[in-house]
């Protein structure tokens, strides 16, 4: 097919911020899933990667993401720990990032890995949101399900919403001491020198219509020469975790950022010795909306477009490592792609 939204890269879109903020409740939240409340001690110890397509994003943001207003074909996103000693997979987390939203829980502010994340922002000069999460436990909310946050507001107490404003204040002057100009999202014209903060429940979904919707304009606008890189070329991807899977033996959880994988592609990935040079035996997809952490079933496929969350089978993966680059090998000469992965 020929339409636009196949020739465009997906966005990726990194969710960092402190311990407990609720990031991965806010993914969840999007994605229709509970992933949250299955992790071990209730925090994050793995990168994860979900792909949400155009029409789940439009179904949640409602009027405020129309689906023919856009060709991206929907978001990658990634979700990152916020326990303070996993610094490692915030700062790959947010290398992957094309876009991320930083998460803040509103009776917490700005907490070590708040700063933290905003350093890597700063570093790897990649575009941000904030969403003031956990508005629902404002003192006296009248809890909205799902709403815009504009009907939200409407429906507060002017104690409520009073309340709810001193606290996103005390964000934006946050944001100020680390160097940000900041204002509520709306008020927002140039999202590329004023951050916008957005105000959300990961309990409730209100403002994640909102947070959709500032995230995909700000895609569309903002990066959309980016977004128009050859996908077709040869796939780009960093291992997330080297899984074993029944009947597969040792696989690869893979974020593809750039360009295309085939099943049959000679692959270079980065071991804990030398690069290991293999043939991919297959793509294991994960259903759209699914966390490829926690994912069941997974759909064999041919091939996959940048950005996604893949599955790679193939034999001698046992010494690959998470972190490590993988590179299709393509047209081009193997050992100039062992050079690149070494070098890397
Ligand atoms: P780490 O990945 O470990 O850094 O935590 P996280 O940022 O992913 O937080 P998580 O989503 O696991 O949420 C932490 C706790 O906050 C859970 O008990 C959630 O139910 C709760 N929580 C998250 N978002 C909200 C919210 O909007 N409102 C309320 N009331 N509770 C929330
Ligand atoms: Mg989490």
């Amino acid at each position: 097919s020929t339409s636009q939204s196949d020739t465009l890269r997906t966005p990726i879109v990194a969710v960092l911020g402190h311990v407990d903020h609720g990031k991965t409740s806010l993914l969840d939240k999007i994605r229709g899933s509970a992933v949250s409340e299955g992790e071990a001690g209730a925090i994050t110890q793995h990168i994860g990667a979900t792909a949400v397509p155009l029409d789940t994003v439009s179904q949640m943001a409602g009027s405020l993401v129309k689906p023919e207003d856009f060709d991206l074909p929907g978001l990658l996103f990634i979700d990152t720990p916020g326990h303070h000693s996993f610094s490692t997979l915030r700062s790959r987390g947010g290398a992957l990032a094309d876009i991320a939203i930083l998460v803040v829980d509103v009776n917490d502010s700005f907490q070590p890995q708040t700063e933290e994340a905003i350093d890597i922002l700063k570093r790897t000069g990649t575009p941000f949101i904030v969403a003031a999460n956990k508005i629902d436990t404002t003192p006296g909310w009248n809890p909205q399900e799902g709403e815009p946050i504009q009907k939200s507001y409407e429906a507060q107490s002017q104690r409520a919403r009073s309340k709810l404003d001193e606290k996103l204040y005390e964000i934006i002057g946050e944001l100020s001491d680390m160097g940000f100009s900041s204002d509520f999202y709306w008020r927002v014209q140039n999202f590329q020198s004023n951050i916008g903060v957005v105000p959300v429940s990961a309990l409730t979904g209100e403002g994640i219509p909102d947070l959709l919707g500032v995230l995909m304009g700000l895609s569309q606008r903002y990066m959309k020469d980016e977004m128009a890189i050859d996908v077709a070329g040869p796939g780009s991807g960093t291992v997330l975790e080297v899984k074993e899977e029944r009947g597969f033996g040792a696989t690869l959880d893979v974020v593809l950022y750039d360009g295309t994988i085939h099943a049959g592609d000679t692959i270079v990935v980065g071991g804990a010795n030398d690069p290991i040079v293999t043939e991919v035996r297959a793509l294991l997809q994960p259903r759209p909306n699914a966390e490829i952490r926690t994912e069941k079933r997974f759909d064999k496929v041919d091939e996959v477009r940048a950005a996604a969350g893949i599955k790679i089978a193939a034999p001698d993966l046992e010494d690959a490592m998470a972190g490590a680059p993988v590179r299709v090998v393509g047209d081009r000469d193997t050992d100039e792609v062992i050079r690149e992965v070494e070098a890397e």
